[in-house]
C-alpha cells in the first residue's frame, strides 16, 4: 500500500511525511510543487530511502497527477498543498485563488477519475483527506463559544476566502459524486521546520539576531496553538477511522493572545541563549501596524475529534513551546539556509524523481 502526499516539502506536510515514516513501513508520494515554502532540506534525512519519493509537480496538473495515480495506485492522497501565509494573501491574492481554489479542483477532477476506475474492494477503501484551517469560519468574540464543525463559514482574507472555496469542493465531490473525503480543519500550528514568515519562528530568529519583534496592533489577538506533531497524528487518526464526508477540528485546547506568545519565546531564550549584554530579548518587542481584516479570535471546539475517534493533544502549550525553541536553537543551519535561500537548491538534482 502507498500513500500520496501533497505539499509534503511545506511546514505540516514534511512533518506529516517524517512522522509517518518514522513509524510505518508504507511508502509515501510527495508531490510538491516547491514554492518559497517549500524546502527539501526538511527532508534531509529520507535521502536514499526507497519509502519516500518526491515529485515536484503542481497539484492542479491533471496529467501529471493523473499519471503519479495510475502508477503508484495511493490508497488514499492527503492534501496539504496550499498557498497558506495571510499576509502575503494580502499583498497577492493570485496565487491563492490559483492553488487553493483551482487547484485543489484540479486534484480533485484527477481522484474522482482513479478513484472511478478502481476495483470494487480498493474503491471502498480509497480516502481523499483535505487538510484545511480554522481561519474559514472566521473571527470570534472574546465570550463567544469556540469553532465547532457547524459553525457557518465566514473566512475574512483572502487566504481563508480560498480555503473555504475548497473546503466546499470537496464537500461537493463527496456529495455529488460520492468521493470519499474527509476534511480537518485545524488551528495554528507551530514546532520545527516552520518557515520564518510565521510568529513564532519569526519571533525566534529575530530575536537571535537582535533585530526588532514586530507585534501586529495591540498583540491581544487570539490563536489556539497546537503542536505540528500533535496535528500529524490527528490527520492520521482521521484517515484511518474517520467517517466519509464527515469534517473534524483539529485544536490544541490552548488560546493564548499573540503579545504572550512572543512574551514566552523571549522568556526561553533568556533561559537557552542569554544575551551576552545581560539584556532581555522581550525588550525587542516592537508594537507595529495591524494587519488590514486581522481575525480577532480563534478557537477550536475539538471534542468531536476526542469523542469519536478518541484524539487528544500530547503535548500542553508549555512543553511544545520549550521543545520547538530547543530544536531552533539546536538547528541553526537550517535556519540559516532559509534565509539565506540557499534551501532553494538543496539536493535538488539529486533528490527530484519524475
Ligand atoms: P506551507 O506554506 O508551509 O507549505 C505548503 C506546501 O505546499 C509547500 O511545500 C509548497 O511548495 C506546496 N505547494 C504550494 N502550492 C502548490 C501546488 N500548486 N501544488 C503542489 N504543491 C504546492 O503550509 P503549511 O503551514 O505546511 O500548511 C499546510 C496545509 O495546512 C495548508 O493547506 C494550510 O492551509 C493548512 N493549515 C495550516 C496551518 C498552520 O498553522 N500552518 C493550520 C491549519 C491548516
Ligand atoms: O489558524 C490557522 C492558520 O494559522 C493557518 O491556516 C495559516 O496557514 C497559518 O499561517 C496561521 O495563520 P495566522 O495568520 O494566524 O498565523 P501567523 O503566524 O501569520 O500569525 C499569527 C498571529 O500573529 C496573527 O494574529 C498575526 C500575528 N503576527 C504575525 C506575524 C507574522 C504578528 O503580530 N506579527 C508578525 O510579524
Amino acid at each position: 500500500m502507498t500513500i500520496l502526499v501533497t505539499g509534503g516539502a511545506g511546514f505540516i506536510g514534511a512533518n506529516f511525511v517524517l512522522d509517518w515514516l518514522a513509524q510505518s513501513s508504507e511508502p509515501v508520494i510527495n508531490l510538491d510543487k516547491l514554492t518559497y515554502a517549500g524546502n527539501l532540506e526538511t527532508l534531509a534525512s529520507l535521502q536514499g530511502d526507497v519509502r519516500h519519493v518526491f515529485v515536484q509537480g503542481d497539484i492542479g496538473d491533471g496529467v501529471q497527477v493523473s499519471g503519479l495515480l495510475e502508477k503508484h495506485q495511493p490508497r488514499a492522497v492527503i492534501n496539504f498543498a496550499a498557498e497558506s501565509h495571510v499576509d502575503r494573501s494580502i499583498h497577492s491574492p493570485g496565487d491563492f485563488i490559483q492553488t487553493n481554489i483551482v487547484g485543489t479542483f484540479g486534484l480533485l477532477e484527477s481522484v474522482r477519475a482513479y478513484w472511478g476506475g478502481l476495483a470494487p474492494e480498493a474503491k471502498a477503501a480509497f480516502r481523499l483527506l483535505h487538510v484545511s484551517t480554522d481561519e474559514v469560519y472566521g473571527s470570534l468574540g472574546s465570550g463567544d463559544a469556540a469553532f465547532s464543525e457547524t459553525h457557518r463559514y465566514e473566512p475574512n482574507s483572502p487566504y481563508s476566502a480560498s480555503k473555504a472555496a475548497s473546503d466546499h469542493l470537496v464537500r461537493a465531490y463527496h456529495h455529488t459524486y460520492g468521493l470519499p473525503v474527509l476534511t480537518t480543519n485545524c488551528s495554528n500550528n507551530y514546532g520545527p521546520y516552520h518557515f520564518p514568515e510565521k510568529l513564532i519562528p519569526l519571533m525566534i530568529v529575530n530575536a537571535l539576531a537582535g533585530k526588532p519583534l514586530p507585534v501586529y496592533g495591540d498583540g491581544m489577538q487570539v490563536r489556539d496553538w497546537l503542536y505540528v506533531k500533535d496535528h500529524c497524528s490527528a490527520i492520521r487518526q482521521v484517515l484511518q477511522a474517520g467517517r466519509l464526508g464527515e469534517v473534524y477540528n483539529v485544536g490544541g485546547w490552548n488560546e493564548k493572545p499573540n503579545i504572550e506568545i512572543v512574551k514566552t519565546v523571549c522568556a526561553l531564550l533568556d533561559e537557552l541563549r542569554p544575551k551576552a549584554d545581560g539584556s532581555f530579548y522581550s525588550t525587542q518587542i516592537s508594537y507595529v501596524k495591524d494587519r488590514p481584516g486581522h481575525d480577532r479570535r480563534y478557537a477550536i471546539d475539538a471534542s468531536k475529534i476526542e469523542r469519536e475517534l478518541g484524539w487528544r493533544p500530547a503535548e500542553t502549550f508549555e512543553s511544545g513551546i520549550r521543545k520547538t525553541v530547543q530544536w531552533y536553537l539546536a538547528n541553526p543551519d537550517w535556519m540559516a539556509n532559509v534565509q539565506s535561500g540557499a534551501y532553494r537548491d538543496w539536493v535538488l538534482t539529486q533528490y527530484v524523481a519524475t
